[in-house]
Parts: C-alpha cells; structure tokens; sequence
C-alpha cells in the first residue's frame, strides 16, 4: 500500500471519515480511525497539541479524501457560525496540503486541481472576512514551514493588491494559484542552495545569485505543455523575481501588471519572514530600495492595502 500525507487541519472532529486514517509511528503506518467513524474533539486536540501534523491515507482514497475536503471546505466558508479562525484554519490546511503535493510531485494533475480549488477559497476568505488577512499574517511561523506559509502569504496578499490594482476576476484567480506555486521550484535545488531562501538578495554571491535563480524555472518545465495547466499561471511563476531594473534571473525589463504585483508582494513577505523588520520598517525600507523596481503608483497602493488590512500594526 502507498501513503499520502494530509494536515490535521484538513480534517475536522466529530465528522464521519469517508476513508480510514492513519498516523505514522516508530518507523511504521498505523491504522488510526476507521472509515465511517470519526474523531473526537478531546482526541483531536491533544494531536494538535502533541505536534502530530500529520495523517496518512491510502493513495487509493484520495478522490474520498478530496471530496471529503471540498464539502468541508465549501460548508465551513458559507458556514454563520465557524470564526474567522476556524475559516482561516481550514484553507491554510488546504492551501498547505495542495502546495506540499505539488513540491512532492509537479506532475500530479489532481494535486493541481487541488491547488486551483484552494486558492480560489482562499480568495473567498479573505474577501468575505474582513479580519482574516490579519488573522493569516499575524500567525507565527513554524521553521519547517516557512516555504509553505510564505506561498500562502503572497497568495493572499497578492490577490489583495490584484484587487486594488482592479486585475479582472480571471486574472485574480491566475495570480492566486500563481502565488501558491510560485516556490515550489525551491524543493528542486539541493539543500544549500535552498538554503539561500534564508539569506538576503543583496548580500548574493554572483554564484549564488545564479544557482539560487535556477528555481522560477525549474518545474515550469515540466508543467508547461500540461493542457489543465493555466499558461498565465506559468507565466507569473517564472517571472516572479523580475524587476524593472532588469536584475531578476530572466533579466527581465517590462512585465505585466500582474507580474509585478506579485513580484512586489513576494519580495515584502520574504522580507517579513526571513529577518526580524517589522511590517513598517520592511514596507520603508522597501519604499526606498525597490524604487527603481516598480511604479511609484504600485508602491504606494501596495502600502495603502497594507494599512488598510491592519496588517503594519501587527
Ligand atoms: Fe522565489
Ligand atoms: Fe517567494
């Protein structure tokens, strides 16, 4: 039998499986909770707590698993009751779940079709919940995650400058899965190399500044020619690290507005997640390097949607 993992999150209490789960422990796979039963709260919680991250299913199951997710997913948004935090729990899961299969394996068509289905409840929560950007940027974050919650982050921030810049719905939809995968390119490169994720462009070797590079490409290859693959998509991946002075790995020079939208956006979230600058002095900071880069007229929209969301108080 072969396993897939699923987050915890993905999965609610008191909810009737429709697969049987399984944890992975000393080295081997555990039958958990069976097909047709559910699990407690008590018991929910104190996996959350213990730092179990993690399910497994039978690679089998994962058409149950997915519609098992999408019901959730739909009734937990339309949901009068479930909080802001509940909501945002549930779509990072998903958002979560849908990146780390598409790192694992590019080529998976339904781990796609899974990352358009979260991006687009993504964009969902955040336009219906005026408190969930702040609720999703004031999370911290987990080192073995960063990858993950930073693709999350540009997603959503992305979509919100997308919306501001009055992008079409099409076009927001393409910017939100292009916000999700613009990374995964980095599982590709060895481990120092990744490694760089961490370190500041602007103290780059030029070696470093090449082989670091190499990820907005890598995956695009093989995904390209896919005919459920949006080519725009694509396109705002591979152009993610363009700027307008031409020093992005492609050495780029015009771009589309929703290229430097997300552009912008995944320098600011990098920014936050890989030093100790706070919103406001990485959005200053970035009002004053990043000049030559983008439109004056981005840059200060940029900021406005910060501020408005709340998100450069926290
Ligand atoms: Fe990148
Ligand atoms: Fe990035």
């Amino acid at each position: 039998m072969a396993y897939t993992p699923l987050r915890i999150s993905t999965i609610k209490p008191n909810r009737e499986l429709t697969f049987p789960l399984y944890i992975f422990f000393k080295e081997q796979y555990i039958p958990y909770a069976a097909k047709g039963t559910s699990i407690e709260e008590e018991k929910y919680k104190k996996l959350r707590k213990q730092k179990i991250a993690k399910f497994y299913i039978d690679e089998e199951d994962e058409i149950n698993y997915q519609n098992f997710l999408d019901a959730l997913l739909m009734e937990t948004m339309n949901s009068e009751t479930a909080t802001v935090e509940e909501k945002v729990n549930i779509v990072e899961g998903a958002c979560g779940s849908a990146v780390e299969r598409m790192q694992e394996d590019p080529e998976s068509e339904s781990s796609y079709r899974m990352t358009e289905n979260a991006a687009r409840t993504l964009r969902q929560c955040i336009s219906e919940n005026p408190e969930a950007m702040k609720a999703i940027f004031g999370k911290p974050v987990e080192k073995n995650e960063i990858i993950v919650k930073h693709s999350l982050n540009v997603s959503a921030l992305a979509t919100k400058l997308g919306q501001k810049m009055k992008l079409t719905e099409e076009q927001l939809d393409e910017i939100a899965v292009a916000g999700l995968l613009h990374d995964i390119g980095l599982m590709q490169l060895d481990e120092k190399t990744r490694e760089l994720f961490n370190k500041n462009k602007k103290d780059f070797t030029p070696e470093e500044k090449l082989a670091y590079g190499a990820h907005v490409k890598d995956c695009i290859s093989v995904l390209k020619d896919k005919p459920y693959v949006n080519q725009t998509s694509m396109e705002l991946i591979t152009n993610h690290e363009e700027v307008k002075s031409g020093h992005g790995p492609n050495k780029k020079t015009q771009l589309t507005q929703s290229e430097y939208i997300l552009s912008l956006v995944n320098i600011y979230d990098k920014t936050i997640i890989t030093t100790d600058l706070t919103p406001k002095e990485a959005i200053k900071e970035i009002l004053i390097d990043e000049l030559g880069n983008f439109e004056l007229d981005l840059l200060n929209k940029f900021k406005e949607v910060l501020t408005e969301e709340g998100l450069l108080d926290l």
